[in-house]
């Protein structure tokens, strides 16, 4: 196989495996958003007066901002965000951040 081929065929198989996983980690974390997030954030993620638009935001700070709540680090400190991200696992987090981050940034509040 020359070069090119299997750097394609590479390629496509991280495409697969990108577009395979993504959907389980989406559903679960709107369940963990539509249960919980909305009712600060709003049901499409844009927030409001006191609580941020997270929607569309880039996952790696959605990441670091949640784990910093979560941690009681003091580096990001937030009572109500520290209750709200307790008891989620780190696979909830990546989850749910993997659903905010795909959330469009101009859909209807
Ligand atoms: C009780 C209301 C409430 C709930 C429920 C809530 N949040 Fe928040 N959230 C806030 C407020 C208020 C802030 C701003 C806090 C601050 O200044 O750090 C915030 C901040 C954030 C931020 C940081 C935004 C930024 O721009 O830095 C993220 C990310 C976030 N929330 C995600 C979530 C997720 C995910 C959930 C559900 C697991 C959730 N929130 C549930 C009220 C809420």
């Amino acid at each position: 196989m020359s070069d090119i081929s299997s750097h394609l065929q590479e390629a496509a198989l991280t495409h697969f495996w990108t577009h395979e996983q993504a959907p389980d980690d989406e559903a679960k974390g709107k369940d963990i958003f539509s249960k919980n997030c909305f009712r600060c954030h709003g049901d499409n993620g844009l927030g409001d007066e006191t609580s941020a638009r997270i929607a569309g935001q880039q996952s790696d700070y959605l990441k670091l901002t949640l784990q910093r709540y979560k941690s009681g680090n003091g580096i990001r400190v937030d009572p109500p965000m520290a209750a709200n991200t307790r008891l989620l696992s780190d696979g909830d987090l990546n989850a749910v951040v993997a659903y905010i981050s795909a959330l469009s940034t101009n859909a209807p509040k």
